[in-house]
């Protein structure tokens, strides 16, 4: 029997679920929790560790230790943005991640997590899963969805038994079950890596995206970051020593700022404690504890949570929906477990926002359901999902302008024919660059695919070469040369449908 099971894939935390006909349930891990810490280690045979341990490793070694994999996969190399010593450029110009013994593709860690979600839900039913159903932010680019794709794939999991959904349609698929009634909604999804924001009408069996937006490079990790910082702070006040020049303390704070951060969620105060902190750079050595109120915390804390308010309303604006026009605000991700998040979200949106459905369960059990009810077309009535564009494909042409062939926002699937026109009096081949992005400079986007076919001679300005754009509901794109009738490009890598 094929088993898909549904996954999240976190930034800070993983998850697997299943359907069984009734109801989806989380799967537990061998060691009896329901998440698996998106974590993985090195011990010191360098072998490989996975969640708890993985994670015990990190506050012993933190240099052997890597976190929010997720937020590096598929992506390129950047020296300003990339400080960590444990990221450097892989050959491919991609993020690649220093072991201890070799240099890996976050892919490679990625499927080691996918695993071990696999191995649970295998030992728990007998049957290895053969498809997923992957929760995947709505921002993600092409680029980073292949990667995530790629570590499934690693995992064991054939091309075409892979599907990808943006994790708020998931948690909003949750929300749905048993209304019977239509309404509009805001997901508010804050995790460990990124944040998105989608508004959506739904009622059960049926779901209908408005819009989304969001910010994948503000999560939980960020706000772990302003406690960091502080300790840098204290730090050079109180001994004179500059933290930011030793790599391995900044990872050992980093590797407590986000256990403090938590327990201010149920704590009027905590501290950062970290043994054994250089003072002076030199022989000097202190236990470092910083002291932090909730209060001090959050007044640190509000304009970052400020930001992930700008998506919202610029998505609330394009779209004309007011906050009394929405029915509920759905909360996920374990950020939104913050009380001062809870609040200001509460302020901006003018209403309680809804507990209905598992902050940190939601996306899983959302995947498990869209497996059964939409895939394997079990446990109930018809599944219709109505989405859109999250990022326009255009293709570059003279000037640095984006052409543009499917715009951002339009309903899914979109299909266009790209018509090339030579630059050139016999011009002996044409370019043709997909971009993905909403820049209007072109070079602002990211390049996606690249063909150089031979054209006949010809005057410039000549129509000569043409390309099918195709990009499915599930977000996948689709390229074909039409002359040759050849893929130029395919998200899940193999001919598409
Ligand atoms: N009680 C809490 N108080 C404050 N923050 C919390 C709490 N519990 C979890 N978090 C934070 O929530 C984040 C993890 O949330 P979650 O598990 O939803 O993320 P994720 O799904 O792994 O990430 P993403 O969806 O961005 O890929 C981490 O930054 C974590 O520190
Ligand atoms: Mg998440």
């Amino acid at each position: 029997m094929s088993r898909i099971v549904g996954i999240d894939f976190g930034t800070s935390n993983s998850s697997v679920a299943f359907h069984d006909g009734k109801s989806a349930q989380i799967i537990e891990m061998a060691d009896g929790s329901r998440l698996l810490p998106s974590i993985i280690a090195f011990d010191q045979d360098n072998d490989v560790l996975v969640g708890a341990p993985a994670a015990a490793v990190g506050k012993l070694a933190p240099l052997k230790c890597f976190r929010h994999i997720k937020r590096l996969m598929g992506t390129v190399f950047n020296r300003v943005e990339n400080v960590n010593s444990q990221v450097v450029e892989g050959d491919d110009g991609f993020v690649a991640l220093k072991g201890p013994d070799k240099t890996y593709r976050p892919q490679q860690f990625g499927a080691v997590l996918f695993a071990t979600l696999l191995d649970a839900a295998e030992a728990q039913y007998d049957e290895r899963p053969d498809g997923v159903v992957v929760g995947v932010p709505a921002g993600f680019k092409d680029p980073q969805r292949a990667a995530i794709r790629e570590a499934a794939e690693i995992a064991g999991i054939a091309p075409d038994r892979i599907w990808l959904m943006a994790e708020p349609v998931l948690a909003a698929i949750m929300y749905a079950q048993g209304r019977k009634k239509f309404s509009t909604i805001a997901v508010y999804d804050w995790g460990g890596g990124t944040f998105d924001f989608t508004l959506l009408r739904c009622k059960e069996g049926k779901l209908e995206v408005i819009g989304t937006r969001g910010n994948a490079t503000l999560g939980g990790k960020d706000v772990d970051e302003i406690l960091v910082r502080h300790c840098v702070r204290f730090w050079k006040e109180k001994t004179g020593a500059d933290l930011g020049l030793h790599s391995l303390t900044m990872a050992r704070i980093r590797e407590h700022a986000e256990g403090t951060k938590i327990d201010l969620t149920g704590n009027p105060r905590s501290a950062v404690r970290v043994d054994y902190v250089s003072t002076d750079g030199g022989d000097g050595i202190q236990h470092m504890n910083v002291p932090i109120t909730r209060e001090e915390f959050e007044g640190m804390a509000r304009s970052t949570v400020e930001e992930t308010f700008i998506p919202c309303r610029e998505l609330m604006a394009e779209y004309a929906v007011t906050p009394a026009m929405l029915d509920e605000v759905i909360l996920v991700g374990g950020m939104t477990r913050m009380p001062l998040v809870h609040q200001m979200v509460e302020k901006e949106f003018g209403k309680k926002p809804s507990s209905r459905v598992s902050v940190t369960e939601a996306v899983a059990l959302g995947a498990a359901t869209y497996a059964a009810v939409a895939i394997e077309r079990r446990g109930g009535e018809d599944f219709l999902l109505k989405d859109k564009a999250t990022h326009t494909l255009a293709v570059e042409t003279l000037g640095d302008i984006p052409f543009v062939v499917i715009k951002r926002g339009e309903a899914l699937p979109a299909e266009r024919v790209v018509q090339l026109t030579t630059s050139k009096d016999n011009a002996a081949v044409v370019g043709f660059h997909l971009l993905e992005g909403d820049s209007d400079k072109a070079s602002r986007n990211s390049l996606l695919v690249r063909d150089y076919p031979e054209v006949s001679p010809g005057a410039a300005g000549d129509p000569t070469e043409e390309y099918r754009v195709r990009r499915e509901v599930d977000s996948s794109i689709h390229v074909t040369h039409l002359g040759s009738g050849r893929v130029v490009y395919s998200s899940k890598g193999a001919e598409p449908a």
